[in-house]
């Protein structure tokens, strides 16, 4: 069996440097703001896999049809024989992708959870021995070390989490995409597409009130990370749909009038009772609209495949 390479490019010490100019500019901002990438520590990560589970949350399910349905269609367009993945979580909806691409060689799957990545990894090497994985703690957001194994080259980024990424980062995100590329290599995304917003709300509203345990879940990383006393039962979990942005916003809102203090920045915050903080957007997208995102940064859309339902995206581009 090959043994799983993981290789961390991300210091501790820098990610801590990262969390604490986030969080001091994120907090001393108006509207007050706490950027998503924290919400994935071991936890975070794991109500995220229960997330993916929920009745209400219908893009995971939705995706995987997708893959399932294509997989053969998408390893005939891209032949590739490395296969990237950005924002890789469990990786467990790639499965049916890496079983199709035949000729691969090896799966570099990139994350910031490192718990997420040695789970994944290990899993997938007891499943396909003879695949190399090279398992990347790193931010994607930053341009990647990425171990040298034979091309053609696809990139994945799956479970809608580009539209996590406001419209400028993602412009950057896919500039970078690009940059990493060579002609003849492709990415496979995935989007959520626009539908009724109470199907989208539910989606990041559920009954069970797992999306609010996991959007108060970066409250308790800065508490542990930085010595803060959010109380997490003091906020709200919001969800709401912003039809001119076409993005479901998530917040937390104070429920009474509170002061927070952070002791790792010398920070106290005010909070008055009914403040929002913004904690993440998930933007839903369109056919046109990622097309023309995807051709600013030097991609052609080849294929575009969507579930039964229309619910959801995934589209092959290549570099020409
Ligand atoms: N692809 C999986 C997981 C999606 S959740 C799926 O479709 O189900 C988003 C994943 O991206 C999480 O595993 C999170 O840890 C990771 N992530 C979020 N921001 C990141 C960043 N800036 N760099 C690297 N990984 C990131
Ligand atoms: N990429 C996922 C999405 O946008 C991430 C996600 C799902 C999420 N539910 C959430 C992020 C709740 C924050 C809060 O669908």
């Amino acid at each position: 069996m090959s043994p799983l390479h993981v290789t961390r490019t991300l210091p501790e010490d820098a990610t801590d440097a990262a969390l604490r100019a986030d969080v001091r500019d994120g907090l001393t901002a108006d509207p007050k703001t706490l950027p998503p990438k924290w919400f994935y520590d071991a936890r975070g990560s794991d109500l995220f896999e229960r997330i993916t589970e929920l009745p209400e949350y219908y893009p995971t399910r939705a995706e995987r049809e997708i893959l399932l349905a294509r997989a053969g269609e998408i390893a005939a367009a891209s032949g590739a024989r490395t296969l990237i993945e950005l924002g890789s979580g469990s990786s467990e909806k790639t499965r049916h992708l890496i079983d199709a691409l035949t000729s691969l060689a090896a799966y570099v799957p990139v994350d910031v959870s490192e718990s997420a990545l040695t789970q994944a990894g290990r899993a997938l090497i007891a499943e396909r021995p003879g695949l190399e994985v090279h398992a990347l703690i790193a931010d994607f957001t930053a341009p990647l070390a990425l171990p040298r194994t034979p091309g053609p080259r696809l990139v994945a980024f799956l479970g809608g989490t580009i539209g996590n990424l406001l419209p400028a980062e993602r412009a950057e995100f896919l500039a970078l995409v690009r940059s990493q590329l060579a002609p003849g290599d492709g990415l496979l995304l995935g989007t959520d597409l626009v539908k009724d917003e109470g199907v989208l709300v539910r989606a990041y509203d559920d009954a069970a009130g797992v999306t609010a345990a996991f959007n108060k879940n970066v409250l308790a990383v800065v508490n542990r990370e930085l010595g803060a006393d959010f109380e997490p039962d003091a906020f709200d979990h919001v969800a709401r749909w912003d039809p001119e942005r076409e993005w479901i916003e998530m917040r937390l809102r104070a429920r009474i009038a509170q002061t927070v203090k952070v002791p790792a920045l010398d920070l106290a915050v005010d909070f008055a009772a009914g403040e929002e903080l913004r904690t993440e957007v998930s933007a839903k997208f369109r056919r046109d609209g990622i097309a023309a995102e995807l051709a600013a940064a030097g991609l052609e859309l080849t294929h575009w495949w969507t579930d039964a339902e229309d619910r959801f995206a995934l589209s092959l581009s290549v570099l020409r």
